[in-house]
This record gives C-alpha cells, structure tokens and sequence, in this order.
C-alpha cells in the first residue's frame, strides 16, 4: 500500500511527471513502430535495438508512475498519441530517434526545473538519473546515426550494421 503520510508534492512537478508518464510511453510507440517497419525491410538487428529500445521507454515511464504511487499521489494517465513511424531509410530513422531523444531530454530538463523551483529533493534525486540516462541515449543514438552516414547507399555496409545491432 501506498504510504499517505508523504509531505504532498507540488503542482508544477507532479503534473509535469504525470505527463511524462504518457511521453515516455509515447517514446515507446515510436519506437515499436520503428521496429515493425525494419522487420518489414528485413533489417532484424536494427528491429531488435528498437524493440529494447521500446521496452526501456516502458521502464522509463514506470519509474515516473511508481514514484508518484509512492509520494501518496493518485495518477490520471494521459491518453497516448499514436507514432508517425514512417522513415525513409534507416538513417532517417535513427535520424528521427536522435531528434526525438532530444525532445525527451528536454522535458526532462523541464521537470527538474521545476522540482528546483518547488524545492522538491526526492523528485530532485530521481531525475539526476533520467538526466544521465538522456546522455546515454543521445550519445547511443548519435553515434548510429554517424556509422549509418559512414555507410551511407553501400549495401554491404547497411548488412553489417544490422547484423552488428542484433547484439545490443
Ligand atoms: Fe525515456
Ligand atoms: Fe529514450
């Protein structure tokens, strides 16, 4: 059971963790969507980084859930809309995750503004670790995108890749 003697968190960050419950879950989408389409163009190793990449946003969004269970704060889910998903190539793919991660750095960023702001340490503490996980995910998307630029149109190259990502 939830403990319900937590000193009540604030509005602006408890609202912002709520709607970043539904951005990470949106993440999710994006990228299982993104895995389905490499299936389809049989890529499986570049669907299978998508895939754990899917399942990571789930955990991320968890981890924002659990959190406002545990401060004693009831969570109204918002709704999730649905991915774009179509790209081009996989470049443009991993293209689009980089940019995508950066919007999610950004929100996160935006959150601990705001328990800053409200003085609120324990939400302060739990976004010290979203903030280095966003390191990790530009940096691991970033650094894709710049290998699947080296290989550019080679089909040999593409192959090689793919074949390297099943091991993620
Ligand atoms: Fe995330
Ligand atoms: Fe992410």
């Amino acid at each position: 059971m939830a403990e319900i003697t937590q000193t009540p968190m604030k509005g602006a960050v408890r609202e912002a963790m709520e709607a970043q419950v539904g951005n990470e879950f949106h993440a999710a989408y994006l990228y299982l969507s993104m895995a389905g389409s490499f299936e389809v163009a049989n890529f499986p190793g570049f669907a299978h980084w998508m895939r754990s990449q899917a399942k990571e946003e789930v955990e991320h969004a968890t981890k924002f859930f659990d959190f406002l269970i545990e401060r004693g704060e009831s969570v109204q889910l918002p709704a999730i809309p649905a991915p774009t998903g179509s790209f081009r190539s996989p470049l443009d793919a991993f293209e689009q995750s980089l940019a995508h991660e950066k919007k999610v750095t950004a929100q996160i960023n935006d959150i601990y503004a705001h328990a800053v702001r409200e003085n609120d340490y324990p939400a302060q503490v739990l976004l010290h670790w979203y903030i280095e996980e966003q390191v990790e995910e530009e940096a691991s998307a970033s650094q894709i995108v710049e290998r699947l630029r080296m290989a550019g149109d080679d089909p040999t190259a593409l192959l090689m890749l793919d074949s390297e990502m099943k091991s993620r």
